[in-house]
């Protein structure tokens, strides 16, 4: 709610909608300040040939980094852009859009800023608003995407392409700016393609938004959103540890949000130290079935038993069923099965009906598996996926079925001598409550440079590049900003049953600084109560507090300065 009816609007609100968000030193004088230095020609991560080929236009970009430097020509010709967020919110899209529209004012005050409503279906059936500054004022430093809302269609289909060609051009559209997660990011990749292949002027430009911390690479050091969403979380999980720690009789399984990537739980791990954590990523490459999993945390579970410790807290990450080899099997055989029986599932009234039909289809030792999950998270498992072909891993209760599971094999234990604990289990899902927090400072100042950053790459035509802003770790005024080329993230992934180019996310890397640490300290922190209580976000107050960055992020930048 904006803060024009102050009644309606917090005290915090109030004061955030004024807090001038730090710009880095390269953009404080304007467009018309700063050029363009172009780096060597680059490829895609993998898969190069197929990607070249679907991207001719796009493929091979330079990098781009941005330097002090006359550029007048920028600020000539108003022009029109269009904005539009995609995906899931995260705590800083409004300032996003602030930034954008401040650096499209700064370079010509006749520009325009335009902002899709509800998502990229908005482009499609030309629904937009004009964002003034006086309608902006309101939302500054603001969470959620309520300006203008947010949706998951995907424009993919050549009738959807040539709406969205259309409109812009009816429109008089100059630029379009995306700001989404990796699949969001690969859409405007393949709009800008449509666009330079029909010979339209109009640039594209992304920018990295997820609070699951996956569209990250050497360029793009975070996603926005990861920091606010995170600083929520540990505050609730620290909160948690806390509880334990004095009523001592609770296990707390706690699923937290982020999709496949295990960023967020480990994040809120260091935040926290919780008694465990699992980690997807790791279930995967140890090969882990899901009793192997079960057996792990209920030898954890007895070991604190034997200390006279039947308490602790366990953190997991919603991807986990991914991860989990025989689940990812049998997730990517009922991918198929989705989109390949798409109609005769239609007609299908009951969960039972579609659950026979799709085991008489698997092959045995899937059917066996299906068979055996509890019928809760059987039907969690058919559900529809989201448009681009992803499990709607949110809504899979995996917190509930490893208590179940624990339940059967601790109780198996006590009989054969080898537990003698009582395990009381509550469950909590925190996802939502953390993407439309109002932003931390970090994320105030990286949201609205890099919608600031846009407007720059916007005003010199640099189309099918994400607006880049690093060396995060610093102090907002001496991060760098530039261009990456969407095109140099993607490979070749099988969506909805077929090959499709996507941005490649960034999983937990096992060999990375951030997972070390936590190997290295996990043991302790098992069987003893190391807990971290964080506290919620700060605001204002010492700096050290209010613009901490993650840890994650501390850790990967203190590896690239060695
Ligand atoms: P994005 O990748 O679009 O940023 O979405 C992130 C996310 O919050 C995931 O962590 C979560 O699994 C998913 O969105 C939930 O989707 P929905 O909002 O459609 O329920």
């Amino acid at each position: 709610m904006p803060c024009k009816t102050k009644s309606v609007c917090s005290k915090l609100q109030q004061h955030r909608c004024k807090y001038q968000p730090v710009l880095p030193a390269i953009l404080q004088k304007g467009p018309a300040a700063v050029k363009a230095k172009l780096g060597k020609a680059t490829k895609s991560v993998a898969d190069q040939a197929t990607v070249k080929k679907m991207f001719p236009n796009t493929y091979g970009l330079p990098e781009i980094t941005f330097v002090k430097g006359a550029n007048s020509a920028v600020a000539k010709k108003a022009v029109r852009v269009g904005v539009v967020l995609s995906g899931g919110q995260a705590p800083g899209g409004h300032n996003v859009i602030a930034g954008l529209l401040d650096g499209l004012k700064k370079a010509n005050s006749k520009n325009k800023l335009f902002g899709f409503l509800g998502g990229p279906s908005g482009i499609v059936d030309n629904k937009f608003i004009e964002i003034t500054p006086a309608l902006m004022k309101d939302y500054r430093n603001t969470g959620g995407f309520d300006l203008i809302q947010s949706g998951r269609t995907k424009i993919e289909t050549d009738e959807q392409l040539c709406a969205a060609k259309d409109n812009l051009l009816a429109n008089k559209m100059d630029a379009l700016v995306v700001v989404g997660g990796d699949d969001s990011n690969t859409n405007a990749c393949v709009i800008a393609e449509y666009l330079k292949q029909q010979g339209v002027d109009v640039t594209v430009i992304g920018v990295p938004k997820t609070i699951d911390g996956d569209l990250k690479n050497a360029q793009i050091e975070t996603s926005f959103g990861f920091d606010t969403a995170t600083k929520i979380y540990a505050e609730m999980v620290g909160n948690i540890c806390r509880d334990v720690n004095s009523a001592r009789k609770y296990w707390h399984f706690v699923r937290l949000m982020g999709r496949s990537a295990s960023h967020i739980a480990l994040e809120v791990a260091f935040k926290t130290q919780p008694n465990v954590v699992l980690i997807g990523e790791e279930v995967l490459a140890k090969k882990m079935t899901l009793a192997q999993v079960v057996d792990y945390l209920a030898g954890i579970i007895a070991k604190r038993a034997e200390m006279g410790k039947n308490f602790g807290v366990c953190l997991v990450p919603e991807g986990l069923i991914e991860f989990i080899p025989e689940m990812k099997e049998l997730i990517a055989a009922l991918n198929d099965m989705l989109s390949d029986h798409e109609a005769e599932l239609a007609k299908m009234t009951t969960v039972a009906e579609k659950k026979e039909f799709i085991i008489s289809k698997l092959p045995a030792k899937l059917a066996a598996l299906m068979k055996s999950l509890p019928a809760g998270i059987a039907s969690q498992l058919m559900l529809d996926r989201d448009p681009h072909g992803n499990v709607q891993v949110s809504l899979i209760e995996t917190e509930k079925l490893l208590v179940e599971m624990l339940r059967v094999k601790l109780a198996e234990m006590k009989k054969a001598g080898k537990y003698n604990g009582k395990f009381s289990a509550i469950t909590h899902f925190f996802g939502y409550e953390g993407r439309c927090g109002v932003p931390s400072t970090f994320d105030a100042n990286y949201t609205y440079a890099l919608g600031y950053n846009a407007a720059v790459l916007a005003l010199n035509k640099c189309s099918g590049y994400l607006s880049s802003v690093r060396k995060l770790t610093k102090k907002a005024k001496d991060w760098e900003c530039g261009g990456i080329p969407l095109t140099m993230m993607m490979n070749i992934e099988r969506r909805k049953g077929k090959e499709k180019p996507v941005i490649r996310k960034a999983l937990v890397e096992l060999k990375g600084e951030p997972f070390k640490f936590l190997a290295k300290n996990r043991g302790e922190w098992a069987l003893t109560e190391s807990y971290i209580f964080p506290g919620p976000i700060q605001y204002y107050g010492p700096e050290d507090v209010t613009d901490m960055t993650t840890i994650t992020l501390a850790f990967e930048q203190a590896k690239k300065r060695k």
